[in-house]
């Protein structure tokens, strides 16, 4: 891989196409809450999630000399965006706003004709929330030909640049660029720790190192709800202020869990911020319900397994219907075994994805010399 710019360019369509940057990332599910924001993409309180090995977007950018350049002088960035190899107009306003907040990262490459092809490991409309590998994919690709380009380095500016980058198309891909356990927010008593970026929390006892992310997915459905309307709505919100006292004393207690052992008090922590969050969409105005009938019967049923069979189980919910089953990996079989015999029936299609803490973005440069 070289770090310069080549000097002999490959042709496409009579344009030099310079290169193309692949990123695989991924996934995250949030332990402690996200819900509330202000300015331009900061959150209102600290949160804690992990990241995901299985589901991740993979997005390819290739960078192209462009015939567009008064368009670019007005400050655009001329790209195209396809979702699993079709073009989707429906996503541009999206990307092209977060072209807009990224300028002063990107001030090399948004000269260059951009072509975004992306395309998410788990099923499409699966209920999957895919905007936080997305845009930190994105990011990754576009931060890493920069460095290329400006012949920069990898050091600590480079991964809160990137984390940063991400936080602005979507607030949680603030911490889907490392691999484990990330926390995105201002925290007193976590030094470095921003609400611009996260951070990598490396204290973490080898019980919750292998986490255990079984998705059962009650619903495939695009929710009725957007997250972008559930954090407005925090503004005004009658419980906002204690919802935020709330996360940040969790946020206390929970990274002494995940550095000491206590499963009982992960449980109980990481199920209360699911609730939370969703008593938060109860009692908004407008209220409204994300959660579906067979979500309650599955955490009625995952609270009975765990203490007939005394299995460190939790559950938790995402800003949707489908629960997250978080165990350690030791634990594996018997959960499979209760989701067969017990749980699937609750699922659409009887549908869920496997998946467990993961190592964080792959990135591949290739430049055509
Ligand atoms: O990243 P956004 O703006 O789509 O917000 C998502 C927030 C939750 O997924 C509901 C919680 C979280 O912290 O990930």
């Amino acid at each position: 891989m070289s770090a310069s710019i080549p000097s002999c360019l490959f042709y496409l369509c009579g344009m030099k196409k310079l290169g193309e940057i692949r990123c695989i990332s991924p996934s995250n599910i949030a332990l402690v809450k996200y819900w509330g924001k202000h300015a331009v993409q900061l959150p209102a309180n600290p949160s804690i999630s992990f990241s995901l090995k299985n589901c991740v977007s993979e997005t390819v950018v290739t960078l192209t000399e462009t015939s567009n350049s008064e368009f670019i002088k007005k400050g655009n960035v001329d790209f195209d965006f396809k979702l699993d190899g079709k073009y989707k107009p429906e996503f541009e306003e999206k990307i092209h706003s977060f072209f807009k907040r990224v300028a002063s990262f990107i001030p090399n490459t948004s000269k260059y004709k951009i072509t975004i092809d992306s395309k998410n490991s788990f099923p499409h409309s699966s209920g999957i929330a895919s905007s936080a590998s997305a845009f930190s994919a994105l990011s990754g690709c576009l931060i890493e030909w920069e460095r290329t380009l400006i012949d920069g380095e990898k050091n600590e500016d480079y991964y809160r640049n990137l984390s940063q980058m991400a936080r602005l198309g979507s607030g949680s891909a603030a911490r889907s660029i490392n691999g484990g356990f990330s926390l995105w927010g201002s925290y007193s008593q976590v030094k470095g720790s921003s609400d611009e970026y996260a951070i990598s929390i490396n204290e973490i006892n080898p019980i919750f190192q292998d986490l255990q992310d079984t998705i059962l997915l009650v619903d495939k459905g695009v929710k009725k709800v957007s997250s972008t309307i559930g954090h407005e709505l925090m503004n005004n919100h009658p419980y906002a202020k204690q919802r935020f006292v709330q996360a940040n004393a969790n946020i206390t207690t929970l990274l002494g869990i995940l550095k000491n052992d206590s499963f009982k008090d992960f449980t109980h922590l990481v199920e209360e911020e699911a609730l939370s969050l969703h008593a938060m969409m109860l009692t908004s105005n407008p209220s409204y319900i994300l959660f579906r009938p067979n979500t309650i019967a599955i955490i009625e049923k995952v609270r009975e397994f765990r203490d007939s069979e005394n299995i460190p189980i939790c559950f938790t919910l995402d800003a949707g219907a489908n629960v997250h089953l978080i165990y350690p990996k030791a634990f594996i079989n018997k959960t499979l075994e209760f989701i067969e015999k017990e749980l699937v029936g609750f699922c659409e299609n009887g549908a869920y994805i496997c998946d467990e803490v993961g190592d964080g973005q792959k990135i591949i440069t290739e430049i055509y010399a």
